[in-house]
């Protein structure tokens, strides 16, 4: 099985407003921590959409191996 690439050993913390997201699971956007259409190179991958029913801060995960996707969950002080 292939491994994502890490974008970064600590999360994104972004204030977003509410809506749908498209989170990048390969960890090849250039547009971190979304989707910007790069896993079509790596085909294993594919973004994760999720939503925010409202607006709020949250920590998305840079390392793409969390357990609790899109969110960080602490897997990457273990890289
Ligand atoms: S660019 Fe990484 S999942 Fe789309």
């Amino acid at each position: 099985m292939p491994e994502p690439l890490c974008s970064q050993k600590s999360p994104y913390q972004i204030k977003l407003i509410n809506g749908k997201y498209f989170w990048c699971a390969c960890g090849e956007s250039k547009a971190q921590p979304f989707c910007d259409g790069s896993h079509k190179v790596k085909r294993e991958f594919t973004p994760l959409p999720f939503e925010l029913p409202e607006a709020k801060t949250v920590w998305l995960c840079a390392c793409k191996r969390t357990s609790n996707p899109p969110f960080c969950d602490g897997t990457h002080k273990k890289l």
